[in-house]
């Protein structure tokens, strides 16, 4: 009797487990193959190609309109910084196109740690549609025609284009509440006396480690030396009335050997390494900016929206920014 009963389970699952493979051998693919006839890929599989780590792909249950029209999109690569070009470049680009902007979620995903309100809608929107491969071209020069689509190199970097609305693109990096709150928690440990009570803020970021070698490389440049610093931290006290220093760098020892004696400056992950969303949060926390090079700095400074002083460093970004800005300058 119990034997019977058994068999008959065991028939079943086999039945259960047949009709499982059925359904997915025979009518999934042939879904897959009805969208893949005539070479048309999805805007799914084309966001695979966009992203430098394998991203799952989503079945799109909700199956919302397709674009009209071109759109705009960009390659994903390098870290913070890098990315918030991307992102920048790809939401100034629809604006001054009026093609309809859409990220890999990839980017979405990094961002999303930092920003909260970011308004570019990801491939998993549309993630259904045919996408035409043939109609992109990679450039807004290129570009002559509302069904073409624009997809941008990675690190594509459009300060002229992106600062023409640079209160709006503050406003799109709206950093989240809890890295604002805890960035103000570090200003606060960086006031020693607090009689005072109206400070200024002046943040200087410091890249050094693998960044040194890439300047040799890229453009046979020294990194900026101890002067570099000090100079732009005088032109700061000298115009401002109780400034404190805020360090934040890739390599805080250095930092801290250098400028640890003044008694205005605070150098950030000295004991444990903050996240580089609460380094990004305590950049735009700041007043005021000193900057050597590097993407990640220079959105630090942007967020801020004080003066910036930048390192002159010929045929990187920040010159680009210091003829835009008017409270850019060298030293
Ligand atoms: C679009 O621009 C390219 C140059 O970028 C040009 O060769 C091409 O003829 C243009 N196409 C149309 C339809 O205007
Ligand atoms: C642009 O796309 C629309 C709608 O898909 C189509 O009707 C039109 O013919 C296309 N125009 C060009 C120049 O390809
Ligand atoms: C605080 O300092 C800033 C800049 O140094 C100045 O513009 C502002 O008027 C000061 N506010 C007060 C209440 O002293
Ligand atoms: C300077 O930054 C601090 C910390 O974010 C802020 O509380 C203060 O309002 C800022 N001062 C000015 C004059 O913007
Ligand atoms: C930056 O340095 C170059 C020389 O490398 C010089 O010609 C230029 O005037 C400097 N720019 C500024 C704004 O100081």
């Amino acid at each position: 009797m119990l034997n019977t009963n058994h068999n008959l389970l065991f028939k079943g699952i086999i039945l259960a487990l047949c009709v499982i493979s059925f359904v997915h051998v025979f009518l999934f693919p042939l879904y897959d193959i009805n969208v893949g006839r005539g070479g048309v890929r999805t805007y799914m599989d084309f966001e695979q190609s966009l992203c430098t780590n394998n991203i799952k792909k989503r079945r799109v249950w909700r199956l919302g309109r397709c674009p009209q029209y071109g759109i705009v999109t960009i390659m994903q690569g390098g870290r913070l910084g890098n990315q918030m070009w991307e992102y920048a470049s790809v939401w100034a680009l629809a604006r001054r196109t009026g093609l309809e902007p859409y990220i890999p979620r990839c980017i979405k995903i990094k961002l999303d740690q930092v920003f909260e309100q970011l308004s570019i809608p990801t491939f998993g929107e549309i993630g259904h549609c045919p996408v035409e491969i043939n109609h992109f071209v990679k450039s807004l020069e290129a570009w002559n025609y509302t069904n073409q689509s624009i997809i941008l190199p990675r690190y594509s970097i459009q300060p002229e284009l992106v600062l023409t609305w640079v209160q709006d693109i503050i406003q799109e990096f709206t950093i989240r509440k809890k890295l604002l709150q805890k960035s103000q928690q570090i200003l606060h440990l960086a006031v020693k006396s607090s009689s005072v009570r109206n400070h200024t803020f002046v943040s200087i970021h410091v890249r050094r480690t693998d960044y040194i070698s890439y300047l040799m490389r890229k453009h046979n440049a020294k990194p900026a030396d101890v002067d570099f610093y000090k100079s732009a931290m005088n032109f700061f006290e000298t115009k401002y009335r109780n400034v404190i220093f805020i360090v934040v760098s890739d390599d805080p020892p250095w930092c801290w050997r250098r400028f640890g004696f003044k008694s205005n400056v605070y150098v950030t992950s000295k004991y444990h390494r903050n996240s580089p969303a609460l380094d990004m949060a305590i950049l735009a926390s700041c007043n005021h900016s000193i900057y050597d090079y590097g993407t990640f700095g220079e959105w630090g400074a942007i967020l801020a929206g004080g003066e910036t002083i930048y390192y002159n460093l010929s045929h990187h970004s920040s010159s680009r920014l210091g003829r835009i800005l008017k409270n850019w300058h060298t030293i």
